[in-house]
């Protein structure tokens, strides 16, 4: 049988989370989220984005969310980085971590950032040697690997192309997305049997959006079958794109978390820890939290479930 590695989460829920949310969330209550995560046991908290304000205004706040944090030690604090303006914002508040991102489907990169997938190559390319030379390791995400909300079901063959040209201008992991949260079992066996042929299986995350319900499933089938052990995920489910109409929110971490432990997976998190920041934040959302954990049995820890 297939050795089911130790999971690796990277805990996206103050970016991908905070990026859809209609309220303004005060820089306060986002110190709060991002600092309540650090201390659940994960790795990663993917922080802020170094984008334009106009195309995200709840990002707009990202130097001063990085300059005021206390940070964690074990812990990274990464940001997403569209361009060389980007670079330079997220070096002058010491990001530890960027991310570049772009897509395996042309209109969804066009309106999510402005460029076709190859001119958005060509912009990471001086903003990957600038922050290798800077010694920040460098994430590359690959949106719309499945289903794109505007050109339809993706080719494997399409998303493989572009992380094998995000790996070549040197990035050090790749995240590869299903956006619309629309992808099933089956198409991750089919991108993953693509994807592995060439790129080792330590390089890759896999981030699912929850629209369907399949998140969960999609992950277990990604480990399970093929040894995958990075997955991104948000506190709460909370997350969505602004570019892409109709996507729910990311798998919960909580959720994906349990489901991995249910099957015997380590992940290192505190569960109980990753619902109470989720739920701190809830009455500055104006919804409800929409996780499974956060719901079911309100008042009780996991462990009493
Ligand atoms: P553009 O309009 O083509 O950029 O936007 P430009 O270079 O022509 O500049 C236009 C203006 O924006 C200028 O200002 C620039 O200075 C400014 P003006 O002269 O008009 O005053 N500008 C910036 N300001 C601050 N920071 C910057 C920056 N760059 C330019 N970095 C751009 C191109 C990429 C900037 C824009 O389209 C953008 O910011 N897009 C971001 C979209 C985004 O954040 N989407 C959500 C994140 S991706 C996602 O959620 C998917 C993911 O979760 C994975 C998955 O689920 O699949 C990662
Ligand atoms: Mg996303």
């Amino acid at each position: 049988m297939l050795k089911r590695p130790r999971l690796r989460f990277v805990e996206v829920g103050p970016r991908d989370g905070l990026q859809n949310e209609a309220l303004a969330i005060p820089l306060e209550d986002k110190l709060a989220f991002v600092q309540a995560l650090a201390e659940t046991g994960v790795g990663e908290v993917e922080a802020g984005a170094f984008v334009s304000p106009a195309a995200v205004p709840q990002m707009a706040d990202s130097e001063m969310l990085f300059r005021r944090l206390w940070r964690k030690t074990g812990v990274v604090y990464s940001a997403l980085v569209p361009n060389e303006k980007g670079l330079d914002r997220a070096l002058e508040c010491k990001v530890q971590k960027i991310a570049v991102f772009t897509a395996a489907s042309e209109t969804f990169n066009r309106r999510n950032i402005n460029a076709s997938i190859a001119e958005s190559l060509e912009r990471f390319r001086p903003v990957a040697a600038r922050a290798k030379a800077a010694g920040l390791p460098v994430r590359g995400y690959v949106s719309t690997a499945f289903h794109c909300p505007y050109d339809g079901p993706v080719a494997p063959a399409a998303a493989v192309g572009v992380c094998r040209d995000l790996l070549a201008l040197g990035v050090d992991e790749l995240s590869v997305g299903d956006t619309i949260g629309r992808a099933a079992p089956r198409e991750v066996r089919a991108l993953l049997a693509e994807l592995l042929k060439t790129v080792p299986v330590d390089k890759v995350f896999l981030h699912f959006h929850d629209t369907y319900g399949m998140a969960v499933a999609n992950a277990l089938t990604a480990w399970s079958e093929f040894g995958v052990s990075g997955f991104d995920a948000s506190a709460g489910g909370l997350g969505g794109c602004p570019y892409a109409p109709g996507a729910g929110g990311n798998a919960a971490t909580e959720d994906l978390a349990f489901a991995f432990a249910a099957e015997g997976g380590e992940t290192g998190l505190d569960l109980d820890k990753v619902r109470a920041a989720a739920l701190a934040l809830e009455p500055r959302l104006g919804h409800p939290i929409g996780s499974k954990l956060c719901r079911v049995r309100p008042g009780r820890t996991v462990a009493e479930r």
